[in-house]
């Protein structure tokens, strides 16, 4: 079985499945936050190498204020246990989306989490918090402006590996598999650039119920699938 390199997830369905149990959307936050460290932990050891989930997107301060300060303290917590998570299992973490709408301490313990992890050579994992693809492309694009108005770079020069470069994903490859759960078969503004070849897997399973066998079987279902690239399979 071919285990794809980098697997990317919409990780959705809290509020449904805590509502499901006649629980507190919060609830479904907290679960979905605990399952998130046990699945990084299985996808590291089924071989996988770069994790990406999306954890709050740029539409999601849309919501009520309760559930955006609920979602930013458990993110807080989340981020000082991914602290030592990530040395444990020796886990390089880097952080995709705007950090600057954040609270400055989250946006701290962010740049700790970073900084901290950065030589580790296990698990390549990249959250998305305050991410949406549009504003990461516009964000790119005002910074290759700046370097073309600089004179550092001459617009003949930009190409789609150079403008990858200037994305948040810099470092990484793009997904060969995106997981979205609970049953939405939509992006929501999630690494729209990144995604152009991307094999895509939905489930009904809601985040927070989401396990190792659910993983497996979309990699199996990836396996199943005949991956081109534009031109013939093998070509
Ligand atoms: C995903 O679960 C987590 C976040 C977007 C923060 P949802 O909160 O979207 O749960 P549903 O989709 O309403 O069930
Ligand atoms: C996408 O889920 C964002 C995250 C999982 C963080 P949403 O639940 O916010 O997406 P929509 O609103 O259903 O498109
Ligand atoms: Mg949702």
């Amino acid at each position: 079985m071919v285990i794809p390199q980098h697997v990317a997830i919409i990780l959705d369905g809290n509020g449904r499945w805590a509502k499901s149990k006649g629980m507190p959307r919060n609830y479904g936050h907290v679960r979905g936050a605990k399952n998130l460290e046990v699945i990084c932990e299985d996808a590291y050891n089924m071989g996988i190498k770069y994790l990406t989930v999306y954890l709050f997107s740029t539409e999601n301060w849309r919501r009520s204020k309760d559930e955006v300060d609920a979602l930013m303290r458990l993110f807080r917590q989340y981020t000082k246990t991914c602290i030592k998570t990530a040395r444990d299992n020796n886990m390089k973490v880097r952080v995709l989306g705007d950090p600057s709408a954040l609270d400055p301490d989250l946006q701290e313990s962010l740049r700790r989490l970073v900084e901290s992890s950065k030589d580790n050579t296990g698990l390549n994992f990249q959250i998305a918090i305050n991410y949406g693809s549009r504003d990461e492309i516009i964000r790119a694009v005002r910074r290759v402006a700046g370097d073309c108005r600089e004179g550092k770079l001459r617009p003949e020069e930009i190409t789609e590996s150079l403008f990858s470069g200037y994305l948040d994903t810099a470092e990484v490859p793009d997904p060969d598999l995106l997981i979205r759960t609970s049953g939405e078969q939509r992006l929501s503004n999630y690494l729209l650039w990144q995604l152009a070849y991307t094999e895509f897997y939905f489930t009904e399973v809601p985040w927070p119920a989401f396990t190792k066998e659910e993983l497996q079987k979309a990699i199996e279902k990836f396996n199943s699938r005949d991956r081109r690239y534009g031109g013939l399979k093998g070509e």
